[in-house]
């Protein structure tokens, strides 16, 4: 039987006691929408991380990597058109100075003002403002501002540590990670000579002033992105953006997603250049619905065009087969590490009752993502012989996989202890593997329990990891 109430209070709860996720410098009171990630977290975070690199770069032949900088020339903004127009409507309450997305308090009405304009917001806001039905999510106040306009740029400066933040010296965080990859094609292609059509990927942060709600990790102001431009031949966009779909897709399903848990949604407004725009939204049970994890898009040749008008470049490419020279079109895949990370968690978080009127927390992790694959345990801690041999186990498997040696308290606190971190497998060392040199091993969804040999562990985990 399984039951789960309030569940994004019992994720963050969960999150912060089990070590995955913490309030950013919350001994100083906590900074909104940032936070860091503990130890367990760290380890989940970059398995995430590597099981796309791996998809996405290593299994490949056609998708080469980067690690750009976060800083970047401003004028890679002026030309991407942020500095322009990468802002989100904003709404403050007068009463008690809480600050909102205009967009999402229409959406709560069903509105949909994806991309619309100012003049469209502040006549539904008003719409609604007549009907008496708009009110201050936070105080009730129905004293709201307009909707003005609030840029996500997070602006910095560069230059001597007195100097004041001037015009001239300012610098932006960058606000998506795929600016470095269109900096970074001309060289890319000079360096490594892929041939079209061929992707660059990059995992790396990116900072946004976001107007946040209560979201936890799904909208941070400080966050990851894993992004591939793919750059093709501009008559094979469509094709290729059909295949990108479907490689995404099932990137999702061999993480373990149910396919029930995600579906596409299809952006009717796009912006001028792009022809195809589709997010993968996952089920949150945590946020109480569908939301978006990553954004496929058929943006045209718009950032390589606009990137060489600004520099100067010539970033167009020659085709030898058939001497014509062109700027490639991008298909891109741009995914958020945070939601990944919070939707693997959100589907694994699983409250079930193991006996009559006793019941677990336990993280259903697919093992290849768990943060310890393995806890090893003496069944008793004040026997050294026992002690000496667990640790003889955790060594001679700690260098193949993340494992955790653990004698604090008794065995059923500890195989609660790794339920709540998600481990998949719990070994414990009794008096038997002394004389058999063998150990039971616990699995975590199961709770069965089998007598494996020392000599057979690092193969068992193989096969099931
Ligand atoms: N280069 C395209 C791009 O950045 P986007 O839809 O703005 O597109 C892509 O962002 C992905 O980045 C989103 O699907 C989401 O997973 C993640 N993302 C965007 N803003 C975020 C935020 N404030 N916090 C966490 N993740 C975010």
């Amino acid at each position: 039987m399984e039951q789960k109430n309030n569940p994004m209070e019992k994720l963050v709860s969960l999150s912060k006691r089990r070590g995955f996720v913490f309030p950013s410098s919350e001994i100083y009171g906590g900074l909104g929408a940032i936070y860091d990630y503990g130890h367990y977290g760290t380890l989940l975070k970059n398995n995430i991380r590597d099981a796309w690199l791996k998809a996405m770069v290593q299994e490949r032949d056609d998708v080469v990597s980067l690690d750009g900088a976060i800083f970047m020339s401003p004028k890679t903004w002026e030309a991407s058109g942020h500095l322009a127009s990468f802002d989100d409507p904003q709404v403050d309450c007068k009463k008690c100075r809480s600050r909102f997305r205009a967009d999402h308090l229409l959406e709560d009405f069903g509105v949909n003002s994806d991309k619309a304009g100012l003049e469209f917001i502040n006549a539904e806001l008003n719409k609604l403002k007549d009907g008496g039905k708009l009110k201050c999510p936070n105080c009730g106040s129905k004293d709201l501002t307009e909707a003005k306009r609030f840029s996500l740029m997070v602006k910095s400066n560069l230059g001597s540590p007195t100097d004041e933040l001037t015009e001239e010296n300012v610098i932006y965080l960058r606000p998506e990670t795929c600016g470095n990859i269109y900096l970074q094609y001309k060289n890319t292609l000079d360096s490594t000579s892929p041939k079209l059509p061929f992707g660059i990927a990059q995992v790396g942060k990116a900072f946004r002033n976001e107007i946040v709600a209560r979201q936890f990790i799904f909208r941070t102001r400080e966050f990851e992105q894993l992004e591939m431009q793919y750059f093709v031949f501009p008559q094979e966009v469509k094709n290729n953006y059909e295949l990108w779909k479907q490689t995404r897709w099932d990137w999702y399903l061999s993480l373990g997603i149910k396919p029930e848990n995600i579906r596409w949604y299809k952006h009717e407004k796009l912006a001028h250049y792009a022809s195809e725009a589709y997010d993968i939204e996952y089920n949150f049970e945590s946020l109480g619905g569908f939301k978006e994890v990553e954004g496929i898009h058929a943006r045209g040749d718009w950032d390589l065009s606009q990137h060489s008008k600004f520099s100067g470049t010539d970033l167009s490419y020659f085709d030898e087969a058939t001497k014509t020279r062109f700027v490639p079109h991008v298909v891109e895949t741009s995914a958020g590490l945070g939601r990944l990370f919070l939707m693997v968690l959100d589907q694994a978080y699983t409250e079930e009752e193991v006996k009559e009127g006793e019941s677990r927390t336990v993280l259903k992790f697919p093992p290849k993502l768990a943060p310890i694959k393995a806890a090893i345990f003496p069944l008793l801690k004040n026997k050294p012989e026992l002690v000496a041999k667990a640790r003889e186990v955790y060594n001679s498997l700690k260098s193949e996989f993340m494992c955790e040696f653990d004698d604090n308290g008794n065995i059923g606190k500890r195989y609660r202890r790794q339920d709540e971190i998600g481990t998949p497998f719990c070994l414990t060392i009794d008096f038997d593997s002394l004389e058999k040199d063998d150990v039971t091993v616990r699995d975590r969804d199961s709770m069965e329990q089998a007598r494996i040999k020392i000599s057979e562990l690092k193969n068992y985990l193989r096969d099931r990891i």
